[in-house]
């Protein structure tokens, strides 16, 4: 969604603002805009589209100046454009400010300060605050109380950048609900969204908090609550590298990341299991006790994750006596779930900023429920927020379609099934060490997959073009064919549906005909599911439905069904959404690839959802 990157120090801002505001792009955006101070003053420059636009006017401007602040906007309130663009200033341009979030009660705030007399010149929400401030600072505030003070006003979630024509010293940022940074580097300090916009001039990082605000000056940096009294944070180093949000030599990121997960899963079993099979998972202060007289876990997310959520219910309730449920964070959060403080609360986020994820663990902790998360960004809100994390690691995932962090998230699952059967006496040494030493083996098994690329992209060039597809698994490998729809509707843009191969006969069959791309994932499995995929296939073929199955090596039977297979190594069934969610992953980028798309950015999405 929006980015924001400020900088205050010695040097031009505009370089820094532009590389960090590139570093965003990934989280999706519809417009930017810059605010610089330039002898006294204020020049913004902002307009509608991509970044390449704003240098091109930046460029012909020959605009320069420090400190600054700068945005890539996600419409929110308003349509894109450049008037709605931020940053946004207040009557007299003395002070400019970026926003990310949303202010809830922006109108009646609105309204009041129109009627004071305050002159407004675009749609959104944000307008707002730089009138806010101004008003407080026509009485003669001192500019970090008008800062404060005006957060105070404020409903709903907010990350803000502040520009003072007045003060060329200082940029002011605070944070209530949406992630902000300080970061302190030997060319100035910064302020960002996302620590990776500033990853290549900073040290440190000063991860603020809810209803805090920063002051920030070339020297230092002083934090203070909505009180006004002053919070002591230390700098953390920074762990995210520049070069890991790099191409590395891929045409875009997404495909280096798809090529990144045998190295990501197999360093997380190295981390989590030693040689001699124990699982090392930090619980925090879910002792054992708790894990054994678990009787309940929810497990809620969004999206991609909320698939892997899936797969972690299915693969709990096969290794354990827990009952568990899976919803997403937006539905959780408005119904009435039953639990109390024995009940586990699972949060998988890729981003730990997903607004509906969030306000589902906050609704639960209120109820006493503990959370677990399974998160991929350090120090995410939501990583904060729980009990104990359990970090995949899979290191930045800048492609807008998740693909790594899936793969993580279902091996975080499997690892943390493991281990919670284990303690509970539900799973026999036997057993655990035949399922890691099948664990271990899927990292090469999606090796191989990759190596089938060339074949996977003819197969995505053929049946691209038709207006939809339907995607169908079962059991384990059901959440992989919702998940590979929603890949191929995420970056092709072709409509597609993933379904419970048992349901097609409930309604999706009518679609089928001659037109239809159906994915089936139909690799082999210890019972006789395999044979129940088999008659689906079989059903589909009758009405010419154009099968593309995703099936066992060597397996000659699919191959006489379908028009065209996808051969990926055997492994446990347990494990095959791992390997066989890699297919489709391809399957999708080739897709978007031949239809020419934006494949890292597609249109319209935004990597990490932080409104509602
Ligand atoms: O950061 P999160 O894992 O919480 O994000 C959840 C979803 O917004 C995310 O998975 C989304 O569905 C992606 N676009 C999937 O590719």
């Amino acid at each position: 969604m929006c980015g924001i990157v400020g900088y205050v120090g010695h040097r031009d801002a505009v370089p820094y603002l532009l590389e960090g505001l590139h570093a965003l792009e990934y989280r999706g955006y519809d417009s930017a805009g810059v605010a610089v101070r330039v002898d006294g003053a204020l020049r913004v420059c902002r307009c509608e589209g991509r970044l390449s636009a704003l240098e091109s006017r930046i460029a012909a401007e020959g605009l320069t100046g420090s400190p600054g602040i700068g945005h890539t906007r996600w419409a929110t309130h308003g349509e894109p454009s450049e008037r709605n663009a931020h940053p946004h200033l207040d009557c007299n341009s003395r002070l400019a400010v970026v926003h990310n979030g949303i202010v809830e009660n922006y109108a009646d705030l609105r309204r009041r300060l129109v009627a004071d007399g305050h002159h407004f010149s675009s749609e959104t929400d944000t307008e707002v605050i730089p009138h806010l401030i101004e008003e407080r600072l026509r009485r003669g505030v001192a500019a970090r109380d008008a800062v404060r003070e005006a957060m105070r006003e404020l409903e709903g979630s907010f990350a803000v950048g502040i520009l003072l024509a007045d003060d060329s010293q200082c940029i002011f940022a605070a944070r209530h609900g949406s992630p902000l940074v300080v970061g302190l580097g030997k060319e100035g300090n910064f302020i960002a969204s996302d620590a990776l916009a500033i990853s290549r001039h900073v040290e440190s990082v000063i991860y603020l908090e809810d209803g805090q605000v920063a002051e920030v000056t070339p020297q230092a940096v002083t934090v203070i609550d909505l009180e006004g009294r002053e919070v002591k944070i230390e700098p953390r180093p920074l762990t995210v590298k520049a070069e890991e949000a790099e191409k590395a030599g891929f045409e875009t990121f997404m495909l280096k990341e798809i090529h990144e997960q045998p190295r990501v899963l197999w360093s997380m079993i190295e981390r989590h299991v030693d040689e001699n099979g124990e699982i090392n998972i930090d619980f925090g202060d879910l002792d054992s006790e708790f894990l054994r007289r678990l009787e309940r876990i929810m497990v809620v997310a969004c999206g991609t994750a909320f698939y892997a959520g899936l797969y972690g219910k299915l693969f709990l309730e096969h290794l354990t006596e827990i009952a568990v449920e899976a919803d997403l964070g937006s539905e959780f959060r408005y119904r009435a779930p039953k639990f109390d403080q024995d009940t586990l609360i699972i949060a998988v986020s890729q981003s730990g900023e997903t607004a509906d994820t969030l306000a589902s663990v906050r609704s639960a902790k209120s109820r006493g429920a503990p959370v677990f998360s399974i998160c991929n960004v350090p120090m995410s809100t939501l990583a904060r927020e729980s009990d104990a994390v359990f970090y995949t690691q899979a290191g930045p995932e800048i492609g807008v379609a998740s693909t790594k962090a899936f793969t993580a998230q279902l091996a975080a699952l499997a690892l943390f099934s493991l281990r919670v059967a284990e303690v509970r006496g539900e799973l026999t040494a036997e057993d655990k060490n035949q399922l890691l030493t099948d664990l271990r083996r899927v990292p090469q098994a999606i090796h191989r997959v990759l190596l089938a690329k060339e074949h996977i992209a003819e197969i995505a060039e053929k049946h691209h073009s038709g207006p939809s597809a339907l995607y169908l698994g079962r059991r384990f490998n059901y959440p992989v064919a919702l998940e590979g729809a929603l890949k191929n509707k995420e970056i092709s843009y072709q409509h597609a549906e993933g379904y419970a191969a048992g349901e097609m006969k409930h309604g999706p069959i009518a679609l089928i005909s001659e037109y239809m791309p159906v994915v089936c994932i139909c690799t082999r499995t210890a019972d006789n599911l395999y044979e129940k995929m088999i008659s689906n296939i079989k059903e589909v073929q009758a009405r010419h439905g154009r099968i593309i199955a995703v099936a066992t090596e060597g397996d000659r039977r699919v191959a006489e069904l379908a028009e065209d297979v996808i051969y990926v190594p055997e492994v446990r069934e347990e494990f095959s959404p791992m390997v066989n969610v890699v297919a489709l992953q391809l399957l999708a980028y080739y897709a978007a690839h031949a239809r020419g798309n934006d494949i890292d950015k597609p249109r319209n999405l935004a990597k990490s959802v932080t409104v509602e």
